[in-house]
């Protein structure tokens, strides 16, 4: 494996080196290079240094120019406007660039960081004996991908799956099932689907009985507190909801083409063991207080209405440990047991201030010292093409696996339509990773804190900043490559390059770059309107410059050259957020 540094690094270095042997206390000077339309790159950072120094900008600029020693690198430095550098970088060091990109398999030359730490991602937490609704979707989807590009940095990311699998509802359902032993009947157990048609069943009979039934309540009460002291045949009967609900949650992550490890769904019950010790230690640290029975912390910045600080509550006035409880214990598994640099919680919006809270608490307690960052990547709500939050037409929420069966069928149209040489088979096969990755692209494209539409006309639609337009593009790039016939990719790098050719190779070499960013920044957006932007400048390279009818032979395997890498990057890109790309489509 060998790392390639990036052409925009290498531009930055030798500016920066070239500024501070001009300018000797511009030794860490940034010289905020950024890409052009003018040049490859300008550069704007000697103007505030001038200032500085009191020095005429064009004539630092020039003697910074003086300075440039990059053989090889720079084609062109000119000084422009009141001081800016225009930089255009020469054909040779893009193509030598993306060679050494190309030579390097699957990681094309992206280095691995120097010092990764541990990322603890808390992600795609649906709750048992419930169904699974957009939201969970949402948090699953930006998890995955989040997961995938800090994977590729060379971060060591854990996954936590904080399903909903305890609290007093548990009473409720665990006595109904005492009472009526064959509702949960399991022979049916490897369905998804039957699964949770199973958990519905249960959960809408017993509540009735629960709202008719006076002495139905009672009993269910004291089976939560049989649940809470560990009785034996409560648990197993817990547990009997917990394997059906996994049932189901697995075929909705398969549905999803997302791994999901067992090992990593440690759910709100794993941390109770610790809880009483976490309401302990808060209270002997003095972080929480009692309130009317209950133990809570208070925070002076977070009031609500009436100006009344809104406390977290640890422990409730009945000795009972909630969400919070559980979410305090939790951290202190990660930072202290896992070794978590960081704690990302892919939790929607409306939690924020939970987790603000959470935080908080948890810095005050030292649980989360200065060396641990912890981030609520908090979402927006999934809403309906109407712009109204995402329900049915009579209202109701719309279910999950429906939805996605929706979007795998609108694929399969769409694919359909196009497709030349496909068989039936073929095509259902297809239409699943179009359909899913148009769902994944959709949301991941938006910036994760927005609202967004789910709108299935405009996702699988063939124009515009959707997957199945990536797709599109990394099956034609396929399909040119097969055409080519006996001709191989080949870099030359003494060719001369079009003004297309050029704008594409710079913005494959600018993948790592981009990923590092994107991971750094929680911002799998990014990554999306890279891959976008790829696409493009590889439509417009395509539209200039012939490929199987180049010039010359040696421009010919120049061009299938940039297609490979291009095709690579693309498949390489959409991986890391999860999303198929299908060789022919
Ligand atoms: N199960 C919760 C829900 O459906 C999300 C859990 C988020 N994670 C956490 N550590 N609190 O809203």
């Amino acid at each position: 494996m060998a790392s390639v540094t990036s052409l925009t690094a290498n531009v930055n270095a030798h500016l920066a080196s070239a500024l501070s042997a001009t300018l000797p206390e511009a030794t860490d000077a940034d010289p905020l290079l950024r890409r052009s339309d003018r040049a490859d790159y300008q550069a704007n950072g000697i103007l505030a240094l001038a200032k500085k120094a009191k020095a005429n900008p064009r004539e630092l600029a020039t003697q910074v120019v003086e300075k440039i020693t990059a053989p090889g690198l720079f084609k062109d430095v000119e000084v422009s406007g009141p001081g800016f550098l225009n930089i255009t970088v020469t054909d040779k060091a893009i193509i030598d660039t993306l060679a050494a990109r190309a030579a390097d398999g699957d990681r094309l030359g992206v280095p691995l960081k120097d010092q990764p730490g541990i990322s603890v991602i808390d992600y795609a937490q649906p709750n048992v004996a419930k169904e699974m609704h957009v939201g969970h979707l949402r948090s699953a989807v930006i998890g995955d991908a989040l997961r995938g590009m800090l994977d590729f940095t060379g971060e060591r990311t854990i996954g936590r799956h904080h399903i909903g699998d305890w609290g007093t509802q548990f009473g409720m359902l665990i006595q109904y099932l005492i009472e009526n032993p064959d509702e949960l009947s399991a022979e049916t157990d490897t369905d998804g689907e039957q699964a949770m048609s199973n958990l519905n069943r249960v959960y809408k009979a017993s509540r009735a009985v629960f709202d008719a039934d006076e002495a139905f309540k009672e009993r269910a009460r004291k089976r939560v507190v049989a649940l809470q002291s560990g009785d034996k045949e409560t648990l197993d009967l817990w547990q009997r909801f917990v394997d059906e609900s996994k049932v189901y949650f697995y075929s909705v992550f398969e549905k999803l083409d997302m791994e999901i490890r067992d090992d990593e769904i440690v759910g709100e019950s794993a941390y109770n063991d610790g809880m009483p010790e976490t309401a302990r230690l808060l209270e002997e640290m003095g972080v929480a207080v009692r309130s009317e029975g209950a133990l809570v912390v208070f925070f002076d910045e977070i009031r609500g209405k009436d100006d009344k600080p809104v406390p977290l509550i640890v422990q409730k006035a009945d000795g009972g440990f909630g969400y919070a409880a559980s979410d305090l214990t939790a951290i202190r598994n990660r930072v202290q047991d896992l070794h978590a640099t960081s704690l990302i919680y892919v939790v929607d919006v409306r939690q924020s201030l939970h987790f603000k809270m959470v935080f908080e608490a948890a810095r005050r307690a030292g649980w989360l010292t200065d060396e641990v960052t912890a981030h609520n990547m908090g979402y927006g709500t999934v809403l309906g093409a109407d712009g109204k939050p995402f329900k049915t037409r009579e209202g109701e929420t719309v279910r999950l696996e429906d939805l996605l069966d929706e979007a795998v069928q609108r694929a399969a149209e769409v694919v359909r339509e196009k497709a030349q040489d496909l068989t039936e088979d073929e095509i259902q096969e297809r239409a699943a990773q179009v359909g899913i990755g148009a769902v994944k692209y959709a949301d991941l494209s938006t910036s994760a804190n927005r609202d967004y539409k789910f709108d299935l006309d405009q996702m699988v639609s063939l124009n515009g900043d959707t997957s199945v337009y990536l797709q599109y593009a990394y099956a034609r790039i396929k399909s040119i490559l097969r055409k080519a016939e006996g001709a191989e990719p080949a870099a030359h790098p003494k060719l001369e390059l079009h003004a297309a050719e050029r704008a594409l190779g710079l913005h494959l070499d600018a993948f790592g770059d981009t990923v590092f960013e994107a991971a750094a920044e929680y911002a799998p957006h990014k990554l999306a309107a890279y891959l976008y932007q790829l696409a493009s400048l590889y439509t417009s390279f395509y539209d200039k410059c012939p490929v199987l009818k180049a010039d010359t032979e040696e421009q010919k395997e120049n061009r299938l050259f940039l297609c490979d890498l291009t095709a690579r990057t693309l498949h390489q890109g959409m991986a890391l957020l999860g999303i198929r790309t299908p060789e022919r489509l």
